[in-house]
């Protein structure tokens, strides 16, 4: 096991009711004057958004609001909020949404602070050590934003998601309502459960050892929702399951099962790709890319994947590892399957003649990328060409 730091200050209000505490915990926090971020209509639609109002004008809390935010949120948007912050003397914003306005939140803060065009802080030219407090309640579970110091937007000029990763981004409190994600539609509900899988794949997969802890955290929340997502699909309505996946969701990217290894993160920034260039739901595009990366990597470091066939997939010793390991790739493909998710580019509107284009926007000046097995410009297409043609 790596050395390594741990540091979650998130404070979570999770249950029936939560969201009744969030004038109290915007001033335990210190908030005076408060931007309430939030996206496209769900909020409104579900009534949350009148509900945080009125607690707000309750608890004599001044706010502004902001609402609009996109899936796959634009950095457009981010200066409006930076604005308004500066502005109005803003000193808190509160994210009511799932991971795209959580995440433009967390832009925002960073903004605030600073003179410097945020925009920079995601393409590496410049560094935060700022941010004003975020707080979120959240709509998804998903993306894990929550609880992680995390924030992806995607940079309208170049067109690439760029993400950054700060400590003072880690939200004050969250509060998690299962209830409010029962109006997602089974598509959202299924890829966010993909992604919070693929947020502890990320992790998993590593060839770091003597990580025995987090390999069994890791395999708890991969099962976890293997159990619990085909249970939602068919009834949207079921609390525990939903409860289970929102607290799994946040476990699986507040770094607790990532923490003493080395991570891979392969996957994810290829979906990126994805989704910045076709606006595909994230969670989608990881359902395309991440068997395909997994038929891909097994054939050069099986190891792990014969440990997710066994202890997560759960499928049949086959003749060898290497079979019993595709048994498992093909068990969690089927799964994917069936709670509605994409497994090839033609379903979610990628094309094949983009591929080159696609590998030398991820790669950039760098020459590798992941870690699990290092890939390089050729192999990167090979995973793509697999997904365009399985
Ligand atoms: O905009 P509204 O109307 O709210 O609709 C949203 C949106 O269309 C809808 N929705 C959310 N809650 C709902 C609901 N509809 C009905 N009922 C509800 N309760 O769902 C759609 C997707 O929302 P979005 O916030 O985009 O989803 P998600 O939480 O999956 O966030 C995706 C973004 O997070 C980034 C992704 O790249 C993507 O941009 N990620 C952020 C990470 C982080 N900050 O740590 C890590 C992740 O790997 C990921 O990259
Ligand atoms: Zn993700």
């Amino acid at each position: 096991m790596d050395n390594f730091q741990f540091y979650s200050p998130t404070y979570f209000e999770f249950g029936r009711g939560a969201e009744d505490k969030v004038g109290e915990l915007l001033k335990r926090f210190g908030a005076s004057k408060v931007l309430i971020h939030y996206g496209g209509g769900s909020v409104q639609k579900s009534g949350l958004l009148d509900k945080v109002r009125a607690n707000l004008e309750k608890a004599d809390i001044p706010f502004f609001e902001l609402g609009g935010v996109k899936p796959n949120p634009r950095s457009g948007l981010v200066y409006e909020g930076i604005d308004i912050c500066k502005k109005e003397g803003i000193d808190f914003i509160l994210a009511v949404g799932g991971g795209s306005v959580i995440d433009s939140s967390k832009a925002i803060a960073a903004g605030a602070c600073s003179d410097e065009d945020f925009i920079n802080f995601y393409r590496g030219k410049a560094k935060f050590d700022k941010a004003l407090p975020v707080g979120t309640i959240l709509t998804i579970a998903a993306s894990g934003s929550e609880g992680s110091g995390n924030s992806v937007i995607n940079d309208e000029e170049i067109g690439k998601k760029k993400g950054i990763r700060g400590d003072v981004l880690r939200p004050k409190f969250s509060i998690l309502n299962p209830e409010w994600t029962m109006t997602l539609p089974a598509y959202q509900t299924a890829a966010g459960c993909t992604d919070i899988m693929a947020h502890v794949c990320e992790r998993y997969f590593s060839n770091t050892e003597g990580v025995e802890v987090t390999d069994r955290l890791c395999e708890a929340l991969l099962k976890t929702i293997l159990k619990e997502a085909p249970i939602v699909i068919e009834n949207p309505k079921d609390y525990d399951a939903r409860a289970n996946i929102m607290w799994a969701g946040m476990l699986a990217h507040n770094n607790v099962c990532g923490v003493g290894r080395v991570q891979d993160w392969a996957s994810h920034h290829i979906e990126h790709e994805l989704s910045a260039l076709y606006d595909v739901t994230h969670g989608a595009g990881l359902a395309v890319i991440m068997p395909a990366w997994m038929r891909y990597v097994v054939n050069i470091n099986p190891g792990k994947l014969v440990d997710f066939a066994r202890n997560v997939m759960e499928v049949e010793e086959a003749e060898d590892d290497m079979a019993t390991a595709m048994r498992g790739i093909e068990k969690f493909e089927a799964f994917l399957k069936s709670i509605g998710m994409p497994l090839t580019f033609d379903e979610i509107g990628a094309k094949e003649e983009d591929i080159d284009y696609l590998t030398e926007k991820l790669l950039g000046k760098n020459k590798t990328e992941g870690n699990y097995v290092k890939l390089e410009a050729e192999d990167v297409k090979k995973i793509y060409h697999f997904a365009a043609n399985r």
